[in-house]
């Protein structure tokens, strides 16, 4: 394979894909990805992307909606970019070939919790990100400058005299561990809801490009930050499969195992209140009442309705024996997104020279403590594209090096050990999971520092390091605010902790007043 190059991407979903197609205009880009193209968390995204676009619709409300979900931590400045920019890379994206539905002809916009608007656009009613990921790899393979190697899995980034020159993946085609290097390095991992045993993110979500950045030097911030989506459907012998909050947004109602609809008892908003509200109140229902689940019912919503708007979801359930028409769907939270992430300015840059990141493995500070729903999408292609024109703007004119010679590597250096694996998700979920207290979360740090000194590959190391952050940052940060909930601290301090978390190798945590300072 070509791997002489000027800018590499790594990882596929919307935001690599888009960054990339910034890059081309100013290079040979090669896209480096694990899996096959089209395997990443945008690629299973249901709801929709989030755009201040509908005739009723303002700026001002979007920023708004957002700011509030992020529950004060939120970096305003990131939130405008996100927002004021966000029609114009939809357009593009619709002049790309990307088809949202559409009723009689307009873009139709649906609504989803904690929005004050319908502003959800949404494709083939709840495979949007498919449609996405289709529509950006049409446009990808179309540029003469970009080159997609797929299952070729990136283990390492490159620094030298403190900046980030290149990066060691596996070769697709050989047992082979290749050196590349580039005028600069964009990283689009995604996010890392596999450290934890109940998650809505596929098997390619391990944070991989997060534990890279670490261990090469970036700062990491906001990692005690994690959503739990509040609807997944809980059935024995079935995946944890997203029940999109689109359901609630066209009327779903949450019911205990009385039938109650209890919801509105925990927050006023009831079904549209954000998230982490919704999840906790789940639990607490499920708690209260002596019960593993509680149940989504769209019995009240017409069949045909939900068949044409829920194709995807409505065809799931169906395989598991569940008609959304007629029958409660059980649900119960987990893990779908993590705030935190690699600490970015507004336009990608990273604390280490030469890396850029974007999307879900980033930290611009957008989200603040909690992401409002379909707000990510939208962030991959705004942040994808601010990124690949940083990194245009401020790359070296050539590549450090060329490609050194490719050596032999053993796959098993980088396969993750499954025993770890499990291990560490079982312990994210019970300790460092959606009710936290000081005793479970010292011990998962205990435990957590112990694992990494075990016999493992670096692969497995970068996991159970990735881990080790988050319990971490969890433990340091005493109150609780959007997804960090502390139950030995239960209420929100704006006094001590409207500050982010910040950790840097070899370096205790610390705090830091704004993300974009960097
Ligand atoms: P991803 O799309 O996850 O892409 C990461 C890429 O990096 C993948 O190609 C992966 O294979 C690759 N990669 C990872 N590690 C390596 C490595 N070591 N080497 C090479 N490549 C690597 N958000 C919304 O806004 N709206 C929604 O409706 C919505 N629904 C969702 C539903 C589900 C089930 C899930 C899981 C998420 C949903 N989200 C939604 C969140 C959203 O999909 C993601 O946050 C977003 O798509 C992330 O995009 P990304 O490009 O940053 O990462
Ligand atoms: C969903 O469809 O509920 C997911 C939306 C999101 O995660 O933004």
């Amino acid at each position: 394979m070509q791997t002489s190059t000027d800018f590499i991407v790594i990882g596929s979903g919307v935001a690599g894909l888009r960054a990339a197609l910034e890059l081309a205009n100013g290079g040979r880009v090669t896209v480096l990805t694990k899996d096959r193209l089209d395997e990443s968390n945008t690629e299973y995204a249901q709801g929709g992307v989030a755009v201040a676009l509908s005739d009723d619709d303002e700026i001002d409300l979007h920023v708004e909606d957002t700011l509030i979900a992020g529950a004060g931590l939120c970096d305003e400045t990131a939130v405008r970019v996100l927002v004021e920019e966000g029609p114009r890379y939809i357009t593009e994206l619709i002049e790309w070939g990307a088809q949202f539905d559409r009723e009689g002809g307009e873009l139709a916009f649906t609504r989803e919790a904690a929005h004050s608007r319908r502003r959800i656009l949404h494709a083939h009613g709840d495979s949007t990100g498919r449609e996405i990921v289709r529509a950006l790899i049409a446009a990808a393979k179309k540029h003469p400058n970009i080159q997609l190697t797929a299952h070729a899995a990136t283990i390492g980034l490159t620094v030298e005299n403190g900046r980030c020159v290149g990066v060691q993946f596996i070769d697709p085609s050989e047992s082979l561990r290749r050196e590349v290097f580039a005028r600069a390095v964009v990283l689009a991992t995604g996010g890392a809801g596999q450290l934890f045993a109940q998650t809505t993110n596929p098997s390619v979500a391990t944070g991989d490009g997060m534990a890279m950045a670490y261990a090469a030097g970036a700062m990491m911030c906001d990692l005690e930050f994690v959503q739990f989506h509040p609807t997944v459907l809980a059935l024995a012998g079935a995946p944890r499969f997203l029940l999109s909050e689109a359901l609630r947004g066209e009327g779903a109602i949450l019911r205990n195992h009385d039938g109650e609809a209890f919801a509105k008892r925990y927050d006023e908003r009831g079904e549209l209140a954000p998230r982490d509200i919704v999840a906790r109140a789940i639990v607490a229902e499920a708690q209260r009442t002596n019960q593993n689940c509680m149940f989504l019912d769209l019995t009240h919503l017409d069949a045909g309705f939900l068949r044409e708007r829920f194709p995807k979801i409505f065809e799931t359930c169906l395989r598991y024996g569940l008609d959304m028409a007629k029958d409660l769907l059980p649900v119960s939270p987990a893990v779908h997104y993590v705030m935190g992430g690699v600490r970015t300015d507004t336009h990608g840059r990273t604390t280490l020279p030469g890396l850029y990141a974007a999307g879900e493995v980033a930290c611009t500070g957008v989200h603040g403590a909690n992401r409002l729903a379909s707000n990510s999408l939208l962030e991959g292609l705004v942040f994808g594209a601010r990124a690949g024109a940083a990194a245009l703007g401020d790359a070296l004119p050539s590549p450090a090096k060329a490609e050194s010679e490719p050596i032999e590597f053993d796959l098993s250096d980088w396969r993750l050990d499954q025993r770890t694996k499990a291990r560490v998700q079982e312990l994210m979920w019970w300790k460092v999971g959606l009710l936290r207290r000081a005793e479970e979360l010292q011990s998962a740090v205990a435990e957590l520092t112990q694992l990494a000194e075990e016999k493992i590959n670096r692969r497995t190391r970068n996991f159970v390091t990735l881990a080790r952050l988050m319990a971490e940052a969890a433990l340091w940060r005493e109150e609780s605010r959007g997804g960090h909930y502390r139950e030995d601290f239960p209420a929100r301090d704006d006094k001590h902790w409207q500050v982010h978390s910040a950790q840097s190798l070899n370096q205790p945590i610390q705090s830091i007043a704004r993300i974009s300072e960097a």
